[in-house]
């Protein structure tokens, strides 16, 4: 039964680390000024999560080329994708390589693991055979080791992190994502992160429910929905009092201006919504905290895919646009 096989996926994510954390890499790629991660869907997520480790200033893209400012002020770069055959990150790879940069890579192989490796370029190239978005060890761990000079990581927070994803997805995280899912039933979740640390895991929390449970999402941060969403319950609330579930990612590094913002937030805009939950991140390290939402999201689609009998591992729709789109004229 698929949701089995995905579960399986969930529960290797602790091995995927420990997989990273021992994979022979090149040296650490040197970051002077900045570091350009170009990457799509469940590939490019580990751009947006390892942004929020790193001591460099990382801008994340995702899509076609690369942004105008790289050709005056070339950043290190790295290129992101499982299968390695994403067309704008191919896209941005190439025009990196007119531009004389060098870029590092994470894949699986494709056409991106072919240049890498034809030119000599830094890579890891991780094993093949899984969803990208159930890779997300495999490609996060793989892009801390290409950085790890210029991300905030102390010896052991590999391992730490991967046993504390182990327990919740092996058991103490069940009771919760099934209490999540329960709540967000027949609901349409949108997922705040509260902080820095959590608005990127938001994102993978909203992408795994779409792409795990076939479910709408959204996602949204603090503090700046109070300058806009905020206010955007009160039209459709006879819709959104029966409809929407918000879940808020909170961690202890939220200042408490944040903690007094989510509160009020909460009081002002609670009763506009269906249900309101909460996830707290656990573990010391930064990696363990982002890592143990990661698991708590991933259990929880898995949750939301077994309530509607949802095959979590087949994205038909992403597959078939990819083949439409290659038959396009270029
Ligand atoms: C599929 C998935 C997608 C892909 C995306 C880019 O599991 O998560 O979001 O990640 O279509 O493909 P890759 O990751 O191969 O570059």
């Amino acid at each position: 039964m698929a949701v089995e096989e995905m579960e399986q996926l969930v529960l290797g994510l602790g091995d995927q680390l420990r997989w990273a954390a021992d994979v022979e890499a090149p040296a650490p790629i040197e970051v002077p000024g900045g570091l350009l991660i170009v990457g799509m869907g469940g590939s490019g997520i580990s751009g947006d999560l390892v942004s929020v480790l790193a001591s460099v200033p990382v801008t994340v893209h995702k899509g076609y080329g690369l942004p105008a400012w790289v050709s005056n002020r070339p950043p290190a770069m790295i290129a992101l994708s499982y299968s390695g055959n994403t067309e704008e990150t191919l896209s941005a790879v190439e025009e990196a390589r007119d531009l004389g940069l060098t870029p590092g890579v994470v894949t699986a192989g494709g056409a991106l693991g072919e240049v890498a490796v034809g030119n000599g370029w830094p890579h890891i190239i991780v094993p093949g055979g899984l969803q990208p978005r159930a890779a997300l060890g495999y490609m996060m761990g793989s892009l801390l080791r290409l950085v790890e000079d210029s991300v905030d990581l102390k010896p052991g927070d590999f391992s730490a992190a991967a046993d504390l994803v182990d327990q919740l997805t092996g058991g103490l995280g069940r009771d919760l994502a099934a209490d999540l899912a329960a709540g967000l039933r027949d609901r349409i979740p949108v997922i705040y992160g509260t902080n820095g640390l959590t608005s990127p895991v938001a994102q993978r929390w909203k992408t795994q429910i779409n792409e795990n449970a076939k479910w709408p999402a959204w996602w949204n941060t603090m503090p700046e929905l109070d300058h806009n969403e905020i206010v955007s319950w009160t039209s459709l609330s006879t819709l959104t009092r029966r409809h929407v579930g918000i879940i808020a990612l909170r961690d202890d590094s939220e200042s408490s201006r944040v903690e007094a913002r989510y509160n009020l937030t909460a009081r002002l805009t609670g009763s506009d919504v269906a249900w309101v939950g909460e996830v707290w991140a656990q573990g010391v390290s930064r990696l363990e905290r982002i890592l143990s939402l990661c698991a708590m999201g991933d259990l929880v689609s898995l949750e939301l895919a077994r309530a509607g009998s949802i095959d979590p591992m087949a994205v038909p729709e992403i597959e078939t646009l990819k083949q439409l789109l290659a038959e396009e004229p270029l």
